[in-house]
């Protein structure tokens, strides 16, 4: 469930599992605020066409609330989403977490990028008749699994687009697999169409890679839009976060963008930004992910310490045991 603090409305997502009673105290990590919050019913907050979706899966395999599924996602091309979805993806393997990385993006650059191609992807799962996602998943390179792309991909829309459920085919999928999973990492396309709406459905969280350009605000826009719809229509929570990428610090306009997001978007921008690096576009000719192609590169500190910093987030039932502030 989403706790919202009454005083600073800081918002928090609570495992319902991990609630002990009916009613129960907590207090603001970020105001000390205390208050009272009472457990909803299971069905209060869910609509009855989410609710009768969710009943049809569940019939089948069993949700895992503690696998975090992230799209990257803007409607913006060249903004660093493949980038921040393979580095972010290694960083957490190297934390020890079990990552799948889906390519949902046509062009098929994550695929690539882990050194594959031609393979059989989310397209091939709904054309198939067996539909089990796992055979369509590679172990590959760095600890990491992958749901590849192919240019069938390009398919999928032209074929599924308006049929009954099809904005939950990807989280219908991903399903089969979550229980063997603590993160999902979701690569898009630079589109908020089909692709990233059935992202976005299957995710809990977003995050939003924006270099510090003039047009970036524009994209940072587009799939905040996208988001609120989905909230305020379909009841479907998804915590967004900003991440700035390819910063140059010496560059003006980045200094004059960066002040405008974050004042726009306040703490929803990642402490950790990205600044530019170069190893990052030579990490790519060797298809090498840039924390390992060189692990002492700024790239590669940085996307450790955003990996950090996601985790930290994603799971508040953690850091709230640590700190006995909380719950
Ligand atoms: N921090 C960075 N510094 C320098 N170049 C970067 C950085 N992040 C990404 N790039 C480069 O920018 C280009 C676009 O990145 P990419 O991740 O493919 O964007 P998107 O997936 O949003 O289209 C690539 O050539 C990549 O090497
Ligand atoms: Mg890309």
């Amino acid at each position: 469930m989403i706790i919202t603090c009454g005083k600073c409305k800081t918002k928090y997502r609570v495992d319902d599992n991990a609630i002990p009673k009916d009613e129960f105290k907590v207090r603001c990590t970020k105001c000390s605020h205390g208050f009272l919050v009472k457990k909803p019913s299971s069905t209060s907050e869910v609509p009855p066409y989410i609710k009768r979706k969710a009943e049809t899966v569940a019939t089948k395999y069993k949700d895992n609330p503690n696998c975090k599924v992230i799209t990257i996602c803007n409607q913006k091309g060249g903004v660093a989403k493949t980038t921040t979805c393979l580095n972010l993806a290694t960083s957490l393997a190297q934390m020890n977490k079990r990552v799948l990385v889906v390519d949902f993006d046509i062009q098929s650059n994550l695929t690539l990028l882990l050194g594959h191609k031609d393979a059989r992807s989310f397209f091939d799962v709904v054309d198939s008749e067996s539909n089990e996602l796992t055979k369509f998943i590679i172990k590959t390179k760095h600890n990491l699994s992958l749901l590849p792309s192919n240019s069938k991909m390009a398919l999928l829309s032209k074929t599924h687009m308006g049929q009954d459920n099809f904005e939950y085919m990807l989280r219908d999928k991903l399903l089969q697999v979550k229980q063997d999973y603590d993160y999902i990492l979701i690569d898009t396309p630079p589109s908020g169409d089909f692709y990233t709406l059935n992202a976005l459905l299957a995710s809990t969280s977003a995050i939003i890679p924006a270099p510090c350009e003039y047009l970036s605000m524009n994209g940072i826009n587009h799939i905040e839009g996208m988001i609120k719809v989905i909230q305020n229509k379909i009841n479907h929570f998804i915590d967004m976060f900003v991440l700035i990428t390819k910063l140059d610090k010496n560059n003006t306009v980045s200094q004059v963008v960066l002040e405008k997001i974050k004042y726009k978007y306040g703490s929803k921008v990642l402490h950790t930004m990205i600044n530019y690096d170069q190893k990052i576009q030579e990490s790519e000719i060797v298809q090498t992910p840039a924390i390992i192609y060189d692990s002492e590169s700024q790239a590669a500190r940085q996307y450790q310490q955003l990996a950090k910093e996601v985790n930290d987030k994603l799971f508040p039932a953690e850091l709230n045991e640590k700190t006995g502030s909380y719950l």
